[in-house]
């Protein structure tokens, strides 16, 4: 039973379950964050705190926007939503499915809402594998991603995420992932062949590998040739966008900036900028064409109770506004190389393996192991930053599209004194908290 506060009765244990977390020692860990405004959060100390990681990849308009606040509370007024299931539909859904069609480098682009990008995911392997059911290739099942690759953990998300932790213990997974290595073009080629095209469903790939492997820009003339060999065989080219979109990779779509036209392309976080939740499966005339060519007999049996829903996309509409109005994609592009420069000195210190970035605002400065970037990150609070881990060692430096340039040079200087203080510590061997160390690490994308 819980009580008033929240708390449950029985064991003073907040039944509030974390993502990715050890619960049994979350007590006394739990970070309360209550509010935001631009670039900054506000924890539950009253501390103000620059969002480095911009939530998860998410708050790329920045916090606290009355507008997409206002666009919300109206359309809830109006109507909460109307499911997009048969006929039925509502008209946010339809001004925004236009929209991002006019926005996204897919041929001839037809949207499917999900609820984010774990959803989007699940509903494009569905479609790409009916896709080749009804065009008379039923033996096309296998999706190949990479390593380090992470498209979110439902069921087939699960089955091809490139990060072995977060398959593992689950018993047996659904079959059809293949994972190649994640910058070898001759590699992706040798298990097509060995695979068999005529075996293989799609490809799939982030432009910028962002949690799995925390922050990897492409090789050169990589995705390219990914997308060749895919047009070659015949393979569908799947490109995930969940995080890249809208900006985060410095144009409005990381495929534009590569040169790349994706078959079906996944979008979430960016979307809304995590105003409300909502995702996308986009397939382009390819695909799309054996539902939607007239005379077509075909139905796409797959449904969401909350896709379309009519105030995520309000939401998504104002904060398309926004991006556009403000030209925060410019600003994006404008401020990449201010970050990469500011970050780079950071190589030298003797607990830093690598720093990675140049591509939007999208960074990682990798620590020497999970423990250190764990300490790090939470040492830096003290600097008046909030921060996360990815992919494992890495500092996830990817803050809200309007951060200022003062802010973007205080990320190396609150990084540096937070390894200070960490390398003090350490060599001193004092005793660290169970916070500082914990002694079982969470680990997350
Ligand atoms: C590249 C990528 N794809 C897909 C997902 C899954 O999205 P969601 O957590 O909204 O389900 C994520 C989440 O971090 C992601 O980073």
């Amino acid at each position: 039973m819980n009580t008033a506060n929240g708390t449950n009765s029985a064991n003073s244990v907040n039944a509030l379950w974390h993502n990715h977390a050890h619960m049994p020692t979350m007590p006394g860990r739990e970070h309360r964050i209550v509010r935001g405004a631009g670039a900054y959060v506000y924890d539950d100390a009253g501390r103000e705190l620059l969002d480095v990681p911009a939530g998860l990849w998410f708050a790329n308009v920045g916090h606290g926007r009355a507008e997409i606040a206002d666009a919300v509370h109206r359309q809830l007024s109006e109507l909460a939503t109307y499911p997009v299931f048969g006929d039925f539909c509502n008209p946010r859904a339809e001004e925004l499915a236009d929209r991002i069609a006019g926005l996204v480098p897919v041929e001839d682009a037809k949207v499917f809402f999900t609820s984010g990008g774990s959803e989007a995911l699940e509903a494009a392997v569905k479609l790409v594998r009916r896709y080749w059911q009804l065009t008379g290739e039923p033996a096309r099942q296998t999706v190949i991603t990479r390593e380090g690759g992470y498209h979110g953990l439902h069921g087939f998300g699960t089955s091809i995420v490139g990060v072995p932790a977060f398959r593992e213990g689950f018993g047996a997974l659904l079959p059809g992932a293949l994972t190649v290595p994640a910058m070898d073009l001759a590699a992706l080629e040798a298990a097509i062949l060995a695979h068999g095209p005529d075996r293989i469903a799609a490809f799939l790939c982030e432009p910028v590998i962002a949690g799995g492997a925390g922050v990897v820009p492409p090789a050169d003339g990589y995705l390219t040739g990914a997308q060749e060999l895919c047009r070659e065989h015949g393979i569908v080219f799947m490109l995930d966008e969940v995080v890249t979109g809208f900006g985060r990779a410095g144009s409005m779509f990381a495929a534009e900036r590569y040169g790349l036209r994706p078959d079906i392309m996944l979008l979430a976080k960016g979307l809304t900028s995590g105003y409300l939740p909502l995702g996308a499966a986009v397939a382009g005339g390819r695909v799309a064409e054996a539902f939607w060519a007239p005379g077509s007999p075909h139905v796409f049996q797959h449904g969401l109770t909350y896709s379309g829903h009519a105030s995520a996309c309000a939401a998504a509409l104002a904060n398309l506004d926004i991006l556009e109005r403000e030209d925060l994609v410019g600003r994006v592009r404008s401020r990449e190389g201010r970050l990469l420069e500011a970050l780079l000195p950071l190589r030298e210190h003797p607990l830093v393996a690598d720093v990675r970035g140049g591509t939007g605002l999208m960074a990682a400065v990798a620590l020497r192991g999970h423990d250190v970037a764990e300490e790090v990150a939470h040492a830096v609070v003290n600097e008046g930053m909030l921060m996360r881990v990815t992919g494992g060692d890495a500092l996830q430096i990817s803050p809200p599209f309007v951060i200022g340039d003062e802010d973007i040079d205080r990320i190396p200087v609150a990084i540096s004194a937070a390894l200070s203080r960490v390398s003090g510590r350490r060599s001193r061997a004092a005793a660290p908290s169970s916070r500082e160390t914990p002694a079982l690490s969470d680990t997350a994308p």
